[in-house]
């Protein structure tokens, strides 16, 4: 009997649908060629049903995602609903509620895609940023006093327990130990670089560092150590992104250099990550946002969404389809596509999830 993998999908809002549908594509051809099957059910989640029920997620939907092997997003954020609204109650809520600690986020340059950094090649791109997803200023606590007054008061706080700290630590040196550089043939050493800014922030970032040390010396000692401030980050990842090997770092600096990351490696058009909860359910989606003007006109990229396709499968357990997934996008990068950007790829949305079916075929 060949395995059965039941995943959820949430097509979400704007082009999420159509970027979705390339994806499903890209992973029922993997699904025939490497023998194993996909059982897609599609939840109506997103702005269309929460301006018609006026329900961001119903009671129901946690524990009915809990159910399902994996979780396929394309996009949330519909321009008639405030901002916030959405993102908070749909996918910051999943994060929460499925405890999906874990955002990862691979920064990679595929062959034949532009970046804006000068003369960078695709070897010199690729590293992955794991961003903590639980905890931090995400779901610290706040709050807003006198509000309309001249003394208004507004608090958001850092907050982080060494649980959350060590968890998150000790996926990203395991991370580092079985995909660091040296893992892949391509250095010297496996290492993970921790992200903070222990310069000012000496409470939060103080609590990191030490768990970083205390276990990465004691259980990871093969593991190579590095510490490097936030905003010098930022620098490095666009003067030597050669430098990276694995990134770890808290939940809102994360959020904010995969933006950059992403955009190092062309952009939203192909960027993926993970969201992941290493002993239940993760859930998978293209970075970039709904683009609701490109709605609905078969013009938008579904690169990253396939990506994340990619990674959905590899984190199933089906390595080979996986690769063969991400080695798909990478021929239609490398070969055939002309920008990532939408309507100047010089193909629609669904020809490039054909090129990229035609290639994990054959
Ligand atoms: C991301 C997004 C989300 C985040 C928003 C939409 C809540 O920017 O996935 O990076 O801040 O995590
Ligand atoms: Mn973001």
């Amino acid at each position: 009997m060949s395995n059965t993998y039941r995943i959820a999908v949430i097509p979400g809002d704007g082009t999420g649908p159509e970027v979705v549908d390339e994806g499903r594509k890209a992973l029922q051809a993997a699904a025939t060629r490497f023998g194993f099957n996909l059982e897609m059910t599609d939840f109506d989640y997103g702005g269309d049903r929460y301006l018609r029920t006026g329900e961001v997620l119903p009671e129901t939907a946690v524990d009915e995602l809990r159910r399902f092997d994996a979780i396929y997003l394309g996009a949330i954020g519909h321009p008639d609903v405030k901002p916030g609204v959405l993102e908070k109650g749909i996918l910051l809520n999943l994060r929460f509620e499925l405890d999906q600690y874990i955002n990862l986020r691979p920064v990679r340059l595929y062959p034949g895609v532009e970046t804006p950094l000068k003369n960078k090649t695709p070897e010199q791109i690729d590293y992955v940023v794991i961003r903590e997803n639980s905890g931090g200023i995400y779901t610290g606590t706040g709050g807003i006093s006198m509000k309309g007054t001249s003394q208004e008061v507004a608090v958001q706080s850092m907050v982080y327990n060494r649980f959350q700290v060590e968890r998150c630590l000790r996926y990203a040196f395991e991370y580092a130990r079985k995909f660091g550089k040296k893992a892949r043939g391509r250095g010297e050493a496996n290492t993970l670089g921790l992200v903070g800014k222990t310069n000012v922030l000496t409470y939060v970032f103080d609590l990191w560092e030490r768990v970083f040390h205390e276990i990465g010396e004691k259980d990871y000692p093969d593991v190579k150590r590095e510490y490097y401030h936030v905003d010098a980050t930022c620098m490095w990842m666009v003067k030597s992104p050669e430098w990276f090997d694995i990134l770890v770092t808290s939940n809102m600096f994360g959020d904010i250099i995969t933006d950059l990351g992403a955009e190092t490696q062309g952009g939203m058009g192909i960027a993926a990550g993970g969201n992941i909860n290493p002993q239940g359910i993760s859930m998978f989606e293209p970075i970039g946002g709904s683009a609701p003007k490109y709605t609905g006109k078969n013009l938008i990229n579904p690169l990253a969404a396939i990506c994340a396709g990619a990674m959905m499968l590899e984190t199933l357990g089906e390595v080979e389809a996986a690769n063969a997934v991400e080695g798909a996008v990478k021929a239609v990068t490398g070969t055939r596509i002309k920008s990532l950007s939408a309507g100047k790829m010089g193909y629609t949305t669904s020809e490039i999830g054909e090129l990229v079916v035609d290639c994990i075929q054959s």
